[in-house]
């Protein structure tokens, strides 16, 4: 399986870590206009290059990961050398119905939105397609459960999964970042309060995805009646904590939405 990713950014690169380390059968190739800072790829085993055509003949899957005011450019440009292959769009807000009028109706087409973690395997990989191509987002959904999880869903929630999935990532950075600064003022220094908050998330989100239970069944194990975890919890929730995160995300999904 050769892949052709375009756009060799955050998630573009992201993504091309994530499958050399974790699917080294596929073979890579990722592009940008100023290659200078992702020439590190190419003793990974990965081709940098800044034509956006090198060898995309060879590709079997070309992912966009370009900004969507790039998108029309970069799929003109390529265009006449995809023939029959797959583009699978990380480009937020780019539907479908907008690809295929780029593209023509006979371009396979599958719109993912992967997030960051893609590079350390532990990605939330969201990926929509029309049913005729089902084959091909088959082999897409293959390559991202290799980095993570790639839940189908409906077209439609494509710009909910990119808050709930994508920004997520940085809501939870940030809940973490809070912790920190709270573990530093009762006492912590900084490394070991990072170090503590971290390990204290990624085991939460480990309990739920293991026993895949909803989050109060576990908050009933933790919190002991008087005791002080509830107290910190409610007055968390006097301030506004779940209610601020749920305004958040809805704010983002208006962004999106324009
Ligand atoms: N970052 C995330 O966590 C995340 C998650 C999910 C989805 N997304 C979506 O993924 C897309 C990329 O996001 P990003 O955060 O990775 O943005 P980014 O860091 O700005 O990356 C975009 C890359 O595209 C390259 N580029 C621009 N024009 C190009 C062209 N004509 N040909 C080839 N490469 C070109 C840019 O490099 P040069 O200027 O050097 O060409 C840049 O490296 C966006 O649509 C975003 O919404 C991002």
């Amino acid at each position: 399986m050769k892949v052709h990713i375009i756009g060799g950014g955050n998630l573009g690169v992201a993504i091309a870590l994530g499958f050399s380390a974790f699917a080294p059968d596929v073979k890579l190739t990722i592009t940008r206009r100023n290659t200078k800072s992702i020439e590190y790829l190419n003793d990974k085993g990965i081709t940098v290059s800044g034509d956006n055509c090198h060898d995309i003949a060879s590709a079997d899957v070309i992912l966009l990961t370009i900004k969507p005011y790039q998108a029309e450019t970069v799929i003109c440009e390529i265009l006449p050398h995809i023939s029959g292959k797959t583009v699978a769009s990380a480009v937020s807000g780019l539907t479908l119905e907008t690809l295929r009028e780029f593209t023509g109706d006979h371009q396979p087409l599958v719109r993912i939105m992967p997030n960051i973690a893609a590079q350390f395997g532990a990605s939330a990989t969201c990926i929509a397609f029309d049913a005729k191509f089902k084959t091909q987002a088959d082999e897409v959904i293959n390559l991202f459960q290799k980095v993570g999880t790639a839940p189908v869903i409906d077209e439609k929630l494509m710009d909910a999964a990119t808050v709930l999935g994508a920004c997520g990532t940085a809501y939870a950075l940030r809940y973490i970042r809070a912790s920190m600064q709270a573990g530093i003022e009762i006492g912590f220094d900084s490394q070991t309060a990072l170090a503590i908050a971290s390990q204290t998330v990624k085991g939460a989100a480990q309990m739920l995805l293991e026993e895949n239970v909803h989050p109060e069944q576990l908050i009933d194990r933790v919190t002991t009646p008087q005791g002080c975890t509830i107290v910190g919890l409610n007055e968390m929730e006097h301030e506004g904590f779940s209610s601020s995160l749920i305004k958040g995300i809805k704010t983002s999904l208006q962004k999106i939405k324009g």
